[in-house]
C-alpha cells in the first residue's frame, strides 16, 4: 500500500520520481505528490486522485529543475484522500518533507505532544507527526540521518519513511520497519523505492534492507545503519527482469498481459526444479531432508487469491504425502491460538511477500518454533527473508492489482512442494511422481490453448455486461477455482459474485437462483470417483430453477451438453492439476467484463496491490 520513491543524482528528480510513481501506482492511487529540494527550499505539489491529476497540475505549473526529490502515491489509511492528506507532509517551517507507507500506531500520542508544543497540524494523517519530529531534530543541529534514527526510535507500528531536508540538497534519507524499501544503486545517482519497478529503467543493481534500518543515499554512495546509528552491511542483489517486463507490451491492461504471460510463467517456475527422470530438485529450499521427514502437520496461511492457491494445494499435498494439511486465512491465524509445534510446517503464500497479515502469521508461527516456508514471487521481500525456507515463483513482476500469473505460479510451487515431500518421505513411487511432473510440463501448452480461445470468453463477458450477480460452483480442487473466479469478478467488475462448493448449494445458497442468473460450473474430470456425476446433478438443480449455466468442462466430455447454456472447453487434465487450466477462462471473463463496464482493470477502486497494513 502506497508507493514511495526517492532520488539523488544528476537527472531531473521530478522526472525520475514521477516515472517511478507511475510504475508504483498499482500500490495505491488515492492521491499523489512530490517534493524537490531547490536552492534551500522545498518545492512540490500534491493532488487527490490518480497520478494523472498530479502530472496535469505539474504541466500547468512546472517546478524548477532539481536533482534531489521524493514522491508518493497513496492508499489512504488515516484521513480521506484529499489534497491536504496527500503526501509529502512538511514540517512547520517547510524544511523537512516526508513520505510514508504504513501506519504509525502511536501517532495520537506524538501528535498530542507536538500540539502541546504549539505545532498546528494541517492534515488528518499519522505521517505528519514524522515530518514535525524530523524537522525538530534537524533544527536542533542533527543531520537528516541522525534525525531519522532518533525519530524512528520513537515510532511504533509499520513504516517506510523517506525524507528530504531543504538545507541539505545532497541526501535523501529513509527508514523501514515492517514495510518494504529497496535501494537502487546507480553510477553517480541512487534511488529509493518500495519496489524495484520504480528504478528498473535506470539500474538493475539493488540493495535489500533489513528491519529497523536507516539508509542515506547521496549521488556518490549509500550508507545503512540501524536505528541507533550502528553501521550495517546491506545485501546486494541483481534484478533478473528488465523494463520490458514492467511495460504493457501493446496490451490494454497489465492484467490482460499477465494472463497471457502464464504459459511462460509456469515454464519458468518449473525450470531447473526436476531432472529428466522427473526427480524433484529443490536445492534452494534450505531445509534438511530430516526436517522435512519430521513434519507431522502442514498449515498453509495466506490471504485473498494466495489463500485460494493454498486451498488447491491442500488437496494435492494431502493426497500425495498423507500429511494433514490445514489452510488458514492469515489474518485469522494467530488469533485462534493455533496448535503449532516444532514439527508443524507453516507454508506462507504471498505474491508480494509484504502482506502484513501473512507476515504477522509467520512471526507467530516462528515464535512457537514451527518451521516456516514461504512461497513468494518477490526476491528479497520481508516474508521470504523472515522464513526458514523459500520457494520463489518465477512469474516476473505482477503489476495488475488482480493476481493472475501470481496465482498460477503459486499453484506450481505448491505442487512442487507436495511432490518433493512425497519424494523425500517415500509416500509416492518415483514413477507416480514422474507422471505428475510430466503432466506439469505440459501445462504451459494447455494454458496456451485456453488463451487461444479467449474470444469466446470475451463474447460471453460482453453478453453478460448487465449481470448484477454471478455464481461459481466447483467441487474438490474445482471449489477453490470457483472462489477465485468470484473474487476476480468482485474486485474488477464490482458486482455480486460468490463461489460455492457445489454440494453446499442445497444447504442454502440455492435460494439465490433465479431466472437467467449466470452460474459458472467447473466440472471435475470424468472418472474421479463420483465427483463428476455429483457435479452434473448440481448443474441440473440450478438449471431447473432457471439459471443460465456456463459450464467449464474438459474436451470430449459431452455428458454436460444437455444441461449447459454455454460450454467452455478445457484440455483434459488430472483432477489435481485441472485448476491450472480451469481458472484461465474465469480470469479472462473478469478482465473483459470489467473492461466493457469501463472500469480501470489494473487499478480497481478501493484496492492496492500489496496490503502492508493489518
Ligand atoms: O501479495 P499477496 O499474494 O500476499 O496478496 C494477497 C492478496 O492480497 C491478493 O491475492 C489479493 O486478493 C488480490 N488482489 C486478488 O486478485
Amino acid at each position: 500500500m502506497c508507493g514511495i520513491v526517492g532520488y539523488v543524482g544528476e537527472r531531473s528528480a521530478e522526472r525520475v520520481v514521477i516515472d517511478g510513481l507511475r510504475r508504483l501506482e498499482y500500490r495505491g492511487y488515492d492521491s499523489a505528490g512530490v517534493a524537490l529540494v531547490h536552492e534551500g527550499t522545498l518545492v512540490g505539489d500534491k493532488k487527490a486522485g490518480k497520478l494523472a491529476n498530479l502530472v496535469k497540475a505539474l504541466d500547468e505549473t512546472p517546478l524548477p529543475e532539481t536533482t534531489t526529490g521524493i514522491g508518493h502515491t497513496r492508499w489512504a489509511t488515516h484521513g480521506p484522500p484529499t489534497d491536504g492528506n496527500a503526501h509529502p507532509h512538511l514540517g512547520t517551517e517547510r524544511r523537512v518533507g516526508v513520505v510514508h507507507n504504513g501506519i504509525i500506531e502511536n501517532f495520537a500520542h506524538l501528535r498530542g505532544e507536538l500540539e502541546a508544543e504549539g505545532v498546528t497540524m494541517s492534515s488528518d494523517t499519522d505521517t505528519e507527526v514524522a515530518a514535525h519530529l524530523l524537522e525538530r531534530e534537524v533544527r536542533g543541529g542533527a543531520t537528516l540521518t541522525q534525525a531519522m534514527q532518533a525519530v524512528c526510535r520513537r515510532l511504533e507500528g509499520a513504516f517506510t519513511l523517506v525524507a528530504v531536508d531543504a538545507e541539505d540538497a545532497d541526501r535523501v534519507v529513509a527508514a523501514r520497519r515492517n514495510s518494504p524499501l529497496v535501494v537502487g544503486v546507480g553510477q553517480g545517482e541512487n534511488f529509493l523505492a518500495s519496489d524495484v519497478a520504480a528504478f528498473i529503467e535506470h539500474t538493475r543493481d539493488a540493495l535489500e534492507l533489513g528491519q529497523d534500518q536507516v539508509v542515506t543515499i547521496t549521488a556518490e554512495g549509500v550508507e545503512v545503519t540501524d536505528f541507533d546509528g550502528v553501521a550495517v552491511e546491506p545485501t546486494a542483489f541483481h534484478v533478473d527482469w528488465d523494463l520490458s517486463a514492467a511495460e504493457k507490451d501493446g496490451f490494454d491492461w497489465f492484467m490482460r498481459k499477465e494472463i497471457f504471460e502464464q504459459p511462460r510463467a509456469i515454464a519458468d517456475s518449473l525450470l531447473g526444479r526436476h531432472d529428466e527422470a522427473g526427480r524433484l530438485q529443490l536445492d534452494e529450499l534450505r531445509m534438511s531432508v530430516e526436517d522435512l521427514r519430521s513434519v507431522d502437520k502442514i498449515i498453509i496461511t495466506a490471504c485473498g487469491t494466495a489463500f485460494y492457491a493454498g486451498l488447491v494445494a491442500k488437496y494435492a499435498i494431502e493426497h500425495w504425502t498423507r500429511i494433514p494439511c490445514e489452510v488458514e486465512l492469515a489474518h485469522e491465524f494467530r488469533y485462534r491460538d493455533p496448535i503449532l509445534t516444532r514439527d508443524t510446517l507453516v507454508v506462507a503464500i504471498s505474491q508480494s511477500g509484504e502482506t502484513a497479515d501473512t507476515l504477522m502469521a509467520i512471526r507467530h508461527a516462528r515464535e512457537q518454533h514451527s518451521k516456516v516456508l514461504a512461497i513468494c514471487n518477490t526476491n528479497g521481500a520481508t516474508i521470504p527473508r523472515e522464513s526458514d525456507a523459500v520457494i520463489y515463483t518465477h512469474a516476473g513482476p505482477e503489476i495488475g492489482v488482480a493476481s493472475t500469473k501470481g496465482f498460477m505460479t503459486q499453484l506450481i510451487a505448491c505442487y512442487l512442494l507436495g511432490l518433493y515431500l512425497a519424494q523425500v518421505r517415500g509416500t509416492k513411487y518415483a514413477e507416480e511422481i514422474r507422471d505428475v511432473v510430466e503432466e506439469l510440463a505440459q501445462m504451459p501448452d494447455r494454458v496456451a490453448t485456453m488463451l487461444e480461445r479467449c474470444d469466446e470468453v470475451y463474447e460471453l463477458a460482453r453478453e453478460l455486461e448487465d449481470a448484477g450477480s454471478v455464481l461459481f460452483l466447483g467441487r474438490h480442487a474445482g471449489f477453490p477455482v470457483a472462489l477465485e473466479g468470484a473474487l476476480k469478478l468482485k474486485e474488477l467488475a464490482y458486482i455480486h459474485a460468490e463461489g460455492f462448493a457445489a454440494g453446499e448449494l442445497k444447504h442454502g445458497p440455492i435460494a439465490l437462483i433465479e431466472k437467467d442468473l449466470p452460474v459458472f460450473c467447473v466440472i471435475p474430470p470424468r472418472g474421479r470417483d463420483f465427483l463428476h456425476d455429483k457435479m452434473l446433478s448440481g448443474i441440473q438443480e440450478v438449471r431447473a430453477r432457471g439459471a443460465r449455466t456456463i459450464v467449464v468442462v474438459e474436451e470430449g466430455d459431452d455428458t454436460v451438453v444437455p444441461y449447459a447454456d454455454t460450454i467452455i472447453r478445457i484440455p483434459v487434465s488430472s483432477t489435481l492439476l485441472q485448476p491450472l487450466a480451469a481458472v484461465v477462462p474465469l480470469q479472462l471473463f473478469a478482465c473483459e467484463l470489467a473492461t466493457v463496464k469501463g472500469h480501470d482493470v489494473d487499478q480497481p477502486r478501493n484496492l492496492a496491490k500489496s496490503v502492508t497494513v493489518e
